[in-house]
């Protein structure tokens, strides 16, 4: 079953769209096959992934408004291994656009609906904020996957994007659940990032991930490139924890797939 994954936080800089370029990447390696969405109008999970958002022939702003089919919009010969769309600051406009369109919170799920069955994975990066095009991206996936940094302010705003989560899962979309809590930028050295993560594993328990990213330059260098980090310098401690967060989310979706597989059989 295909597992449409959203990246978000509502907060700059906490590692989305790093999160988004290396997971698709690991998946891709390990076979899956991947597309990742890019939502986000700065266009950076579209340079990370080696293609130019200033010449794209249709981007996800096209897709979004009607302009463009999903199909007619993937690329599938871009350097990172894996398929995508694109995104630009023509996507700044989507916004208001998209509020005199029918059925303007599900213009994402209903493009992928054609394609979605040609992909293991779909991975979808958002902007630093919570608008329009990441109400599209929520409900369009069955889980979100929260990157978030362990330093002082990071729980801050974590309510309310749990609730917009609630929310949606309620009004729009009951399959949508968090997928995972993603530390990112780990520094173990610094006491805070201890306690701060103590503090994620309280509040959100088992959902967050046993992988940890840690701070590490070479995922940083990497975008400049137009590569993950995995094609670049696939020993570095980077890759290696995206690999590892790849696995434990293959693991994962197996199991949940497992447990639903009997509970339908129960119900049979
Ligand atoms: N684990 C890491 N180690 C070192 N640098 C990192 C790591 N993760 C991300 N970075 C760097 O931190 C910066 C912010 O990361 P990224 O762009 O992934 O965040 P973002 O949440 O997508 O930001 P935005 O909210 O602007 O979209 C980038 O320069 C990136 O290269
Ligand atoms: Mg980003």
């Amino acid at each position: 079953m295909t597992k449409i994954l959203t990246i978000t936080n509502q907060k700059g800089g906490v590692g989305k769209t790093t999160t988004c370029v290396n997971l698709a990447a690991s998946l891709a390696a390990t076979k899956k096959r991947v597309l990742m969405i890019d939502m986000d109008p700065q266009g950076n999970a579209t340079m990370g992934s080696g293609v130019d958002k200033h010449h794209l022939k249709n981007s996800v702003y096209e897709v979004l408004i009607g302009e463009a089919t999903m199909e007619e919009s993937i690329i599938t010969d871009a350097p990172a291994g894996y398929d995508l769309v694109g995104a630009n600051g023509d996507l700044t406009a989507a916004e208001v656009e998209l509020l005199q369109l029918p059925r303007r919170e599900f213009r994402m799920k209903m493009a992928l609906e054609k394609v979605k069955a040609n992909y293991d994975f779909i991975l979808i990066d958002n902007p630093p904020s919570l608008n329009l095009l990441t109400v599209n991206a929520l409900a369009a996936s069955s889980g979100v996957i929260i990157p978030m940094q362990c330093e002082y302010y990071a729980l801050e705003g974590i309510s309310s994007l749990v609730g917009t989560i609630n929310k949606i899962n309620k009004r729009l979309n009951p399959s949508l659940k968090i997928e995972g809590i993603l530390r990112t930028m780990f520094d173990p050295r610094m006491s805070l990032t201890k306690d701060v993560s103590d503090h994620l594993v309280e509040y959100f328990g088992d959902q967050v991930y046993r992988t940890v990213i840690p701070r590490n330059v070479r995922l940083a260098e990497a975008p400049s490139h137009g590569l993950p980090a995995l094609m670049y310098d696939k020993n570095s401690r980077g890759s290696v924890a995206y690999l590892a967060l790849a696995g434990e989310l293959i693991r994962k979706s197996k199991q949940h797939d497992k447990k639903q597989a009997d509970k339908q059989e129960q119900e049979d």
